[in-house]
């Protein structure tokens, strides 16, 4: 499992200065628009923290409505290409891991990860609600999105583990082929895993290309 975390890591390392082109696919455009208004309106005026925040693209609208935003990812390359988007601080990016954010970085009543929570691996799933958990105060309000069924539809040589985690074979721009964690959640799924981790789902939507998530904490 840690072997296939590190392997997703070099891989988001040698893709992030095109990453962004997947933001830039026609059919997505619908859904990329709303939640480019609806993900800052719901998290304004917090103190966000955002997982995996990868080269910034969902940072660069969430930091117009919030009152802090603090950057992590695990990753320097993407993270560095994130620190020089319009409106962040690159004070505020931090290197760190999902599963752990630091004490260091303080308290937070909001948090985003976008495009995360489907490289999560099963097993891991409980590990990262504690993770981010720890790093919330009581009511915080925690946002998730991530690409639905329909990116399925690119990579139809995945294969499933014993673990039923769902691999993808990715092909980059320089030919290298990397084996990639890449799971789709049923709402149901989702809905579990944040009343065991002590959260209420407030909304879930699946849109075309993406679902949404968000709760909040008790
Ligand atoms: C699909 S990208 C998502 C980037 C961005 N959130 C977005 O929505 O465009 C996944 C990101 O997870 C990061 N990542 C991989 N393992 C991580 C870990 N253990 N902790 C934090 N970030 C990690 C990668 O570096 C990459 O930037």
């Amino acid at each position: 499992m840690r072997a296939a975390a590190g392997a997703m890591q070099s891989y988001y390392a040698a893709r992030a200065t095109y990453y962004d082109a997947v933001y830039e696919r026609v059919e997505r455009a619908a859904d990329i628009a709303f939640l480019r208004e609806h993900l800052p309106a719901r998290l304004a005026a917090r103190d966000v923290l955002e997982v995996a925040c990868g080269t910034g693209y969902w940072s660069q609208h969430l930091v117009r409505r919030v009152r802090r935003l603090v950057l992590t990812d695990a990753v320097a390359e993407p993270l560095a290409l994130a620190a020089t988007r319009p409106g962040i601080d690159a004070a505020n990016c931090h290197i760190a891991d999902a599963y752990a954010p630091p004490e260091s970085l303080g308290k937070f009543n909001g948090l985003f990860a976008g495009l995360w929570f489907s490289h999560v691996a099963r097993a891991r799933r409980a590990a990262f609600f504690t993770g981010i958990h720890a790093r919330l105060t009581p009511g915080a309000r925690v946002l998730l999105i991530d690409n639905n069924e329909a990116q399925r539809r690119d990579f139809p040589n995945e294969e499933v583990d014993a673990q039923g985690d769902t691999y993808q074979l990715r092909t980059l721009r320089d030919g290298s082929i990397h084996r990639v964690l890449k799971n789709f959640p049923s709402r149901d799924e989702l809905q579990a895993h944040v009343q065991a981790a002590g959260g209420r789902v407030t909304d879930y939507r699946n849109l075309d290309n993406f679902w949404l998530l968000e709760y909040e904490l008790g």
